[in-house]
């Protein structure tokens, strides 16, 4: 906002800590030349009508573009900046954390220790899973991919395989990962983490047939876009026990009802859309976002653009 306003800039804002109301939107939006939005913040048709022909810019605070009616912006010639990069290590490190925290049954282990259910140490009690000698599957092996498999090579994963639109050169050579389908990644994995962008190939793939594929002990973690799920399939794969666990970072809706089925399974961990939230990538994050405003306000290319 300072940035903005030493430009000389007249900001219109949402000043609660919340998404901004879609009505507050539509009305707002009128005639702005620049939109710094949120994930949160549906950027469709009916925004790009609203704003009028002297829009220039839709800047997102995320990587994540889904929210953005990309047709439309070209359309009506708006460029499009997002955060991409900066927040890699945090997600990773998230999707790491879940990927244990589901493997080690945290959530019965903190409940157990804050609620008296701790009795005697006992041999076969909360008892999950380790990493060494397993395979580790990564559907969409992109930055955020690569850096969790990277990092979770590290904890003994020996086998690496992906799944996306293609196969990626290099990754054979830097992470001994290797390209199949979706059928063989589902049912040869031991953990399986969704990190890929949400488009209509990779909508709602992650179906009760594919957790009927995967293992009895397959951890699914999903840091990606809650639509990559389909949440009924996984409420009754993890009723019936059919995979080990999951953790999940996103949810369809977000935010997630707290009396939905999800919260009460102890084999499922949830948090609130939290991979990026590092103070280092949610600084450097709003910076882009402003660089990004900027550099199409003064017609300039903007650094952290979309080609599309
Ligand atoms: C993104 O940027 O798309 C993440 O989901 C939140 O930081």
């Amino acid at each position: 906002m300072r940035r903005l306003e030493q430009q000389g800039f007249e900001l219109v804002q949402w000043p609660k800590d919340s998404s901004m109301p879609r009505e507050t939107l539509l009305k707002d939006v009128r005639g702005a030349e620049g939109i710094i939005c949120m994930l949160s913040d549906k950027i469709d048709k009916q925004v790009f009508d609203a704003a009028g022909p002297q829009l220039k810019v839709v800047s997102t605070m995320s990587v994540g573009y889904d929210h953005i009616d990309l047709r439309t912006a070209k359309e009506h010639g708006v460029k499009i900046g997002y955060t991409p990069d900066v927040l890699t290590d945090a997600t990773a490190d998230l999707t790491v954390l879940l990927t244990l925290a589901a493997a080690r049954q945290m959530k019965s282990g903190v409940r157990a220790a804050e609620t008296g259910e701790w009795r005697e140490w006992r041999p076969d009690w909360l008892c999950g899973y380790q990493f060494k000698g397993k395979t580790l599957g990564v559907v969409g092996m992109g930055r955020i991919g690569q850096a969790v498999a990277s990092r979770l090579k590290a904890f003994g994963i020996d086998r690496v395989i992906y799944w996306g639109r293609n196969e990626k050169p290099g990754l054979k050579e830097s992470l001994n990962a290797h390209f199949v389908t979706f059928d063989e990644l589902t049912s040869t994995s031991d953990f399986i983490v969704a990190c890929c962008a949400l488009t209509p190939e990779t909508k709602d793939v992650f179906n009760y047939d594919a957790f009927k594929n995967m293992k009895k002990n397959a951890i699914f973690v999903n840091t990606a876009r809650g639509g990559v799920v389909d949440q009924d399939g996984l409420v009754k794969a993890l009723q019936e026990n059919l995979i080990a666990g999951a953790g999940l970072d996103v949810t369809n809706p977000e935010p997630l009802p707290t009396d939905h089925p999800l919260f009460k399974l102890d084999n499922c961990v949830i948090l609130p859309h939290i991979g990026s939230a590092t103070i280092e990538a949610r600084e450097t994050m709003g910076d882009m976002c402003v660089d990004n405003v900027l550099a199409a306000l003064k017609n300039e290319s903007i650094p952290f653009g979309l080609k599309y």
